[in-house]
């Protein structure tokens, strides 16, 4: 059973340390009462990863950043190394569409840095997702195929564990047109199964899949009931304390009413399925190490 995981991207917000500590103070009630069902994280900027770790130092709430560079040490001003966050926090996510869009980040440059992330004992976030003009061509399996591709060529099926793929629209991210649920989960499912022919299906299945793209409190539920759908990665909702936790406790009560159904009487298809796959002998962190 995958636990399903609601990951706050801060982006670069807020603008002073006080306030994220405030912010990150303000979560970790909902997340302590629900850890039992949802697994919490949140990314703020590199600048404020010491005293929100600090501050979360007891709190269920894993700590990741946004973005890493590859290569461990050296002349790239700027920068901040895979191997020097994981000194800070267990998390971090890579292949934003912000950083692919306005840095020009490349598929292969995201597969770089996913694979130094793992490298340095990081779980990694790898954000795919299609704009506009290619969800008009039809072209969004193509695209998250071809940006996911990239990163699995580099990675192995024992990365399993630390791997979470997000798919987020690029269209819907901030614009307050979340996808449609049916959109979401049928590319997903394509990410499953792609998953699934590149790590085999016992290890794809512990690979949780994300959905991102103006969500909220009122239709979260709505993506992380599909069965392809292991939790959301969250922009602008996540600076709002209450409408965050608020989305901590939806996604808990969906949990808490997929563990009381009784299992489907069918094997595992490769496919979605939570509750029908073996446990993962070591769930992913998001806890410790910081
Ligand atoms: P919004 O939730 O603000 O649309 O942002 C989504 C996102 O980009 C998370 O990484």
């Amino acid at each position: 059973m995958r636990k399903p995981l609601l990951a706050a991207n801060w982006k670069m917000n807020p603008v002073t340390g006080a306030t994220a500590l405030e912010l990150a103070r303000a979560v970790s009630p909902a997340a302590a009462e629900h850890a039992g069902q949802v697994e919490v994280a949140v990314f703020p900027p590199f600048c404020f990863l010491e005293s929100v770790a600090a501050a979360l130092v007891d709190a269920p709430v894993g700590l990741g950043a946004q973005d890493c560079y590859w290569e461990r040490s050296g002349a790239f001003t700027g920068e901040v190394s895979a191997a020097m966050l994981a000194g800070w926090c267990d998390w971090v996510i890579v292949g934003h569409s912000e950083r692919r869009g306005y840095f020009g980040e490349t598929d292969e440059q995201v597969a770089r840095k996913a694979a130094a992330a793992l490298e340095a004992g990081l779980s990694v976030i790898v954000a795919i997702g299609e704009r506009e003009a290619e969800l008009e061509a039809g072209e969004t399996d193509l695209v998250c195929s071809r940006q996911l591709g990239a990163v699995l060529e580099v990675l192995t099926a024992a990365d399993a564990d630390r791997l979470v793929i997000a798919y987020e629209p690029v269209w819907a991210i901030g614009t307050g047109r979340n996808a449609d649920p049916a959109h979401a989960g049928a590319t997903m499912e394509v990410v499953r199964r792609r998953l699934d022919g590149a790590f085999g299906t016992e290890a794809a299945g512990r690979v949780r899949v994300l959905y991102g793209g103006s969500t909220n409190a009122a239709n979260v539920v709505s993506y992380v009931e599909l069965a392809s759908c292991d939790g959301c990665l969250v922009g602008g909702a996540s600076l709002k304390a209450e409408e965050f936790s608020s989305m901590i406790g939806a996604v808990a009560s969906v949990e808490a009413r997929q563990a009381i159904r009784p299992a489907p009487p069918d094997p595992p298809t490769g496919e979605g399925g939570r509750g029908i796959r073996p446990a993962p002998p070591d769930p992913p962190t998001g806890e410790g190490g910081k």
